[in-house]
């Protein structure tokens, strides 16, 4: 089925008129000790398979290296044609461009109430940002009637709240509620908006995970490897645990953990002892600090400017997981948002790394096969690779789907981004959208 083509022209000149109701309401922090136990539990599922590939002695993981031409094999590439305009139309340079938006409304596009599907009669967008995914669907579904965005930061949540807002008008039958909270409470923050809502569960669930162009332009926040600014990275301003903390004050271990674990950094020993080191000449205090000591570390073997930038990033990326906790809150989430579906409800999830794409995989495994016996993970009682390739009843974009106790993956594969998309916007390029259905 076609995605709805949304003219920009058209809904300026009749916006849709929608009843209003706002509310905001702050996080909680986490404490850091929790946050040991909590991530070290994630990674060790996370690791599961490659344990299993340990040699006899009890030694070091031996999988083979996968070959560009496997990697490619394991997903989808999407053959919507890239509709720019629409990008360009939901996002903005000075913003955040949505990323795989053609692909995100066509998931959705199955409830409608111009064909003979049900409707999109409630939508949750977990991770708001500049609010460009959720603009397009409340666009292309005017049957919408109940609208939920969260954001865990303040100033996504306020620039989101003021897009949708805008969108909405101040009439009509759409009842509209912004939340700067974290998405893990999405059970929570359901049954303020009415306690009805987690039994009857919602039609649409969207989280795409990671950070905003607006986070990472803004040196302040600390998530930039190329732009000097405090070790901050926390997406909830309000959280206490810092990069500062964890660089200056975690175990060794911990650091080295993490740098291995969250950012897969090969060269993660020889890091962490020269960050340990620095805390003796009173520490690291700037992310042009730490990307020093990562330039001068990375042996100049290692592909010159590339070799260090690359360290740096995956640095940034383990240092990021680690102050927002962000593994651990992605498979309590997945849980979550799938409880709070209606039978028939959507769950689509576009990550950007392999640590945040294995766990979704797994998650999504585990789901729909919870009732199962079998331990694997693989399988269950019920034949769960059960694989359906039936052309006749499914939607064009779904290629192959997993069909288990309690719901069907509607991707076997991850569908990722056009090669023009790709082409047009750097930050798509490691984008990978897998969706759920519930019954
Ligand atoms: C990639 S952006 C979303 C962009 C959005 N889809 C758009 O089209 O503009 C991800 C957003 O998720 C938010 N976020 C990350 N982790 C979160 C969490 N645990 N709870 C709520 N929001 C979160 C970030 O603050 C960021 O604004």
């Amino acid at each position: 089925m076609a995605a709805p083509k949304l003219s920009l022209l058209a809904s300026l000149s009749s916006p849709p008129k929608f009843h209003f109701h706002w509310t905001r309401i702050l996080c909680g922090n986490p404490t850091h000790s929790s946050l040991f136990l909590r991530n070290a539990t994630t990674i060790t599922k996370i690791n599961k398979k490659k344990k299993k590939q340990r040699n006899g002695k009890g030694g070091i993981v031996t999988a083979k290296p996968e070959s560009l031409a496997e990697k490619l094999k394991k997903r989808t590439r999407s053959d919507r044609e890239f509709d720019k305009e629409q990008a360009m139309v939901y996002g903005g340079t000075a913003t955040h461009v949505p990323v795989m938006l053609g692909e995100v409304l066509e998931v959705f596009s199955s409830f409608s109430s111009s064909s003979s599907s049900s409707p999109l009669r409630s939508f949750v967008d977990c991770t708001l940002g500049a609010a460009g995914h959720s603009s397009a669907i409340i666009q292309a579904h005017p049957e919408l009637e109940l609208y939920v965005g969260m954001d865990v930061d303040p100033i996504a949540h306020e620039k989101a709240q003021a897009r949708i807002r805008s969108l909405c008008g101040d009439s009509s039958h759409l009842k509209a509620h912004t939340f700067m909270r974290n998405f893990k409470n999405i059970k929570s923050v359901l049954r303020e908006v009415d306690e009805e809502l987690l039994s009857s569960g919602v039609d649409g669930i969207l989280m795409d995970l990671g950070m905003s162009s607006m986070q990472v332009n803004n040196a302040e926040r600390g998530f930039s490897v190329l732009a000097n600014g405090p070790l901050d990275m926390r997406m909830d301003p309000q959280a206490s645990l810092t990069a500062e903390d964890i660089l200056n004050s975690w175990p060794d271990t911990e650091v080295g953990r993490i740098l291995r674990e969250y950012g897969e950094e090969s060269n993660w020993r020889s890091l962490q002892n020269k960050i340990v080191k620095a805390r003796l000449f009173g520490g690291l205090h700037s992310t042009g600090e730490l990307v020093d000591l990562i330039r001068k570390t990375t042996p100049r073997t290692r592909g010159g400017r590339q070799g260090w930038i690359k360290t740096a990033t995956r640095a940034f990326q383990a240092l990021r997981i680690a102050v927002n906790d962000e593994l651990k809150t992605l498979e309590d989430s997945l849980y979550a948002c799938f409880d709070c579906l209606t039978p028939g409800g959507r769950l689509a999830v576009i990550s950007f790394h392999s640590l945040e794409d294995r766990i979704v995989k797994q998650t999504f495994l585990d789901i729909i096969n919870s009732n199962g016996e079998d331990e694997s993970g693989e399988g269950g009682g019920k034949d769960l690779r059960n694989i359906r390739n039936d052309n006749d009843e499914k939607e064009a974009w779904i290629k192959q789907m997993v069909q288990g106790w309690n719901g069907t993956i509607l991707t076997k594969r991850p569908i990722t981004p056009s090669e023009e998309e790709e082409r047009l916007n750097r930050r798509s390029r490691s984008a990978k959208l897998r969706v759920i259905q519930k019954g």
